[in-house]
Formats: C-alpha cells, sequence, structure tokens
C-alpha cells in the first residue's frame, strides 16, 4: 500500500495507474475508519482492479467549529486497517494540497431542492464543502467507481447530482448501512459518546425499526418517531422527515413515493448523529 500526501503526486500516480489497470475504485473519507468505511472499501476492492482511499477532514464541511476541532483523527490506526484489507493506495492530503487557495476560494454549486432540505436547512454551507472537496478529489483521482454510504442518504444524493450535473464518467455506487449489534448505525461520531449517552443513543434506530414494523400511515410514522425520540433523556431531535428517496420532497401519503425515505438528526451531548431507514 502506498500513501501519498501532495496532489502532484496523486495525479502522476494515477495517471500511471490508469495506463495498466481498467477500473479504479474510490472511497473519500473523513479517517476515524470503522467496519462502515471498510464495508465501503470491501466493496472496492471486489469490483475494481485498484482501490485508492483519502482520509481527509474537509474543514469546508463543518459549519460547527466545535465538531470540526473533535473531530476523531486516527491516522496511524486507519492506516493499518487499510493496509490490512488491501488497499492500494491511500491519499492524505494537507488543506493546503485540496484548497491551494485557501477555503474561502470555493466553486458555488446548484442542487436545487436537493440542499433545501434536511442538512441542508441545518447545516448551512455543509454540501457546497461536500461538494468542493469531492469534485476536486474525483478531478484528482479520476476513479471509474466511488462508494458512498446511505447512512448520508442526502450526501450520496448530492453527489450524484454532482456527478450528473458535470457529466464526470464515474459510477457512484450506494453502500449499506453498517450497524453496531444493537442497531446503532456506524459513524465516526460515536466514540465522541460518553457511556450513558451510548447507551441512550440505541433508541434512534429503535425508533426508526418500530416506527416501519407499526406499518402506520405517514403521518402516524412521523409523530411515532418523534414521541419516541422525545421520550428518552439525553436526545435531542433536531429532525425527522419522511421523504421522496430521489427527490428528497417531504411526502404525506405512502402513494407519493415508490422509495420512501426516513432521515434524522438527533443531538446527544455535544455529539450529532444521523440515521436513516428505508419504507
Ligand atoms: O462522508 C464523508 O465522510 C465526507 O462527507 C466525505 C464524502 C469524505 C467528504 O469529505
Amino acid at each position: 500500500m502506498i500513501v501519498l500526501h501532495q496532489r502532484a503526486e496523486i495525479e502522476s500516480y494515477m495517471l500511471d495507474l490508469r495506463k495498466f489497470s481498467s477500473s479504479i475504485g474510490f472511497v473519500p473519507t473523513m479517517g476515524a475508519l470503522h467496519a462502515g468505511h471498510m464495508s465501503l472499501v470491501s466493496k472496492s476492492l471486489e469490483q475494481n482492479d485498484y482501490t485508492v482511499v483519502s482520509i481527509f477532514v474537509n474543514p469546508t464541511q463543518f459549519n460547527n467549529s466545535n465538531d470540526l476541532e473533535t473531530y476523531p483523527r486516527t491516522l496511524t490506526a486507519d492506516l493499518a486497517m487499510l493496509e490490512a484489507a488491501g488497499c492500494d493506495v491511500v491519499f492524505v492530503p494537507e488543506v493546503h494540497e485540496i484548497y491551494p487557495e485557501g477555503t474561502d476560494v470555493q466553486e458555488s454549486y446548484d442542487f436545487g431542492n436537493l440542499e433545501m432540505v434536511m442538512e441542508g436547512v441545518h447545516r448551512p454551507g455543509h454540501f457546497k464543502g461536500v461538494a468542493n472537496v469531492v469534485h476536486r478529489l474525483f478531478k484528482m483521482v479520476m476513479p471509474t467507481r466511488s462508494y458512498f454510504g446511505l447512512k448520508d442518504y442526502q450526501q450520496l444524493a448530492i453527489i450524484k447530482a454532482l456527478v450528473a450535473q458535470y457529466s464526470l464518467p464515474i459510477e457512484i455506487i450506494p453502500c449499506e448501512i453498517v450497524r453496531e449489534p444493537d442497531g446503532l448505525a456506524m459513524s465516526s461520531r460515536n466514540v465522541r459518546l460518553l457511556p450513558e449517552q451510548r447507551k441512550h443513543a440505541v433508541f434512534i434506530s429503535q425508533a426508526l425499526f418500530n416506527a416501519k414494523s407499526q406499518k402506520k400511515s405517514v403521518e402516524e410514522t412521523k409523530k411515532s418517531v418523534i414521541n419516541a425520540i422525545k421520550s428518552v433523556p439525553l436526545l435531542l431531535l433536531e429532525y425527522f422527515e419522511i421523504v421522496d428517496g430521489t427527490t428528497l420532497q417531504p411526502i404525506r401519503q405512502w402513494s407519493e413515493s415508490k422509495n420512501p425515505v426516513g432521515c434524522i438528526a438527533v443531538h446527544v451531548g455535544t455529539v450529532r448523529l444521523i440515521d436513516v431507514i428505508m419504507f
């Protein structure tokens, strides 16, 4: 496994690699890798000749400076996991390699209604930062396929829109959510939960699973999740929406969507967690 740090290095390495490989899989990450990330890496290894992973805590997508400062950083362990998994290339750039003109100089994108809901409302500027970093990484790595988890459902929709708008020849592969044995969706932020918070965090996924199994109307399903979260100490609901899985616009009847999706964001102390359920 080779570890590269500079933009010029990855660009020239990828140019050479493309000469003798038919497919390159790319998994962009912010590090603090867990089984969820490793499932994306495994899928990429299965489907491609070469797998490239980036580890970069992208400052432009954090609208909360405390979240950026406390974001877990575990580079040594991350590299060991990637090496053991058989990853070929890891790109670990400094901020100036991605933003040579400074982080204030960013491309503006228009994702229309996709960015007007949920994370777009509660984390202003977040998707601009995500689109900027992913677009820049795509230009450097120029992969055949790139892998994103369904837990960040809205991010996945934004990345698909980015690829379509810029006609990038990259196949975006959505990957299943990986959960802890008790159901909590895996997240790099989970390590920041105190033991008591961790115990309560499990009720996020439980509320989603229960609501799904009850097979009630959209309105009742929403109420059931909202009330379940409100009844748990230490959990503070930011939003729960049931949206069409393609347009991300809220629905009022199940018949309005072929692929309804429930998206939730909850604060557990200072840790903000998201989760998703497909209805
Ligand atoms: O999902 C993430 O970890 C990040 O948003 C991504 C896609 C690596 C961009 O920084």
